[in-house]
């Protein structure tokens, strides 16, 4: 019988598991459950009998790969597989993949969120600003950026992408406005959201260069990765600036520094928490079910990213 592990240092929802056993047991497979593990060894040891593993952020590096004798397949349940060593998969020859558009609505709606958030003052009840009429630029055009595109829209803002990965023809199509050039894009907008992957071509890329260029008022909006921001270059900014903010869906580097310095000009969620909903849980964690079964069953990779 295939054994199946879900590894969850930050578990699903309740419903999202009942969902994903209730996949796995259908096909005949058992469900290995570890949640909320403190250990890397807790991790090393549940993988090391199992034909298939379900992650979230949880790290999937070449020990843990190595540790997962008859592993075939891992299926990261979210967008970003930064997690995985990609390599040390291929050649083990272990399928990875991830769930791509099943947790977008949860991050675009924390991502608005925040902005709300951030505008209105961190809701002390000081006066602060709206959000329509605002221009807002999307950093990358992907399912994330276009949940985010169809909110700002309802809320009045005047929404720009740019994405050299989609056609501007398709962006356009969506009422929003693409930009040719990345420099464009924040000097044009207000409001800037980043929806790019973590990759050697992105770390550390939103740098002064980019940043220096948004006009007044600026404020970065971050349920992408630390990684891709270049930390020095946000602080320099921040010292020069007063009118300039920052909203992050997890806790920069510096974030003493912010604490020590910028007082209510930004705001850190403590724990990333763009996909914790239920309906992003259930979403991304039954798909990733599905495509182990997929997988095992009909050799079916359409979402392998290795
Ligand atoms: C993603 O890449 O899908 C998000 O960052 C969600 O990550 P999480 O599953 O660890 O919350």
């Amino acid at each position: 019988m295939k054994k199946v592990l879900v590894a969850t240092e930050k578990p699903f929802a309740q419903e999202a598991v009942n969902g994903i056993k209730s996949v796995i047991e259908k096909a005949g497979y058992e469900l290995v459950l570890l949640e909320k593990y403190t250990s890397k060894d807790a991790l090393l040891s549940a993988v090391s009998d199992v034909d298939a593993m379900i992650i979230r952020s949880d790290v999937a590096d070449k020990e843990v790969l190595n540790a997962g004798k008859n592993l075939k397949i891992v299926v990261r349940a979210g967008a970003g597989f930064d997690n995985i060593d990609l390599a040390a998969a291929t050649e083990k020859n272990i399928v990875a993949m991830n769930t791509p558009g099943q947790n977008s609505n949860a991050v675009a709606e924390l991502a608005i969120g925040m902005m709300i958030y951030q505008m209105r003052m961190h809701f002390s009840g000081k006066s602060g600003g709206e959000l329509r009429g605002k221009k807002l630029g999307l950093h990358a055009y992907g399912n994330v950026g276009r949940y985010v595109a169809n909110i700002a829209k309802g809320f009045g803002m005047e929404v720009y992408a740019f994405d050299p990965f989609v056609p501007k023809d398709i962006i356009e199509k969506d009422g929003i406005k693409a930009v040719d050039k990345v420099e464009d894009l924040y000097s044009t907008c207000q409001f800037v959201s980043l929806h790019i992957p973590a990759n050697e071509q992105t770390k550390k890329s939103i740098n002064y260069n980019l940043l220096s260029r948004m006009p007044k008022g600026a404020m970065l909006v971050n349920t992408a990765r630390k990684e891709v921001i270049d930390e020095t270059s946000l602080l320099k900014l921040f010292a020069e600036r007063k009118d300039f903010t920052y909203v992050a869906d997890v806790e920069p580097e510096s974030k003493d520094e912010f604490n020590e310095k910028f007082q209510g000009r930004f705001f850190f969620t403590p724990k990333k928490m763009g996909a914790q909903t239920e309906e992003a849980n259930i979403n991304a964690g039954i798909a990733a079910a599905n495509q182990i079964v997929n997988f095992f069953e009909k050799g079916d990779v359409k979402f392998k990213v290795n």
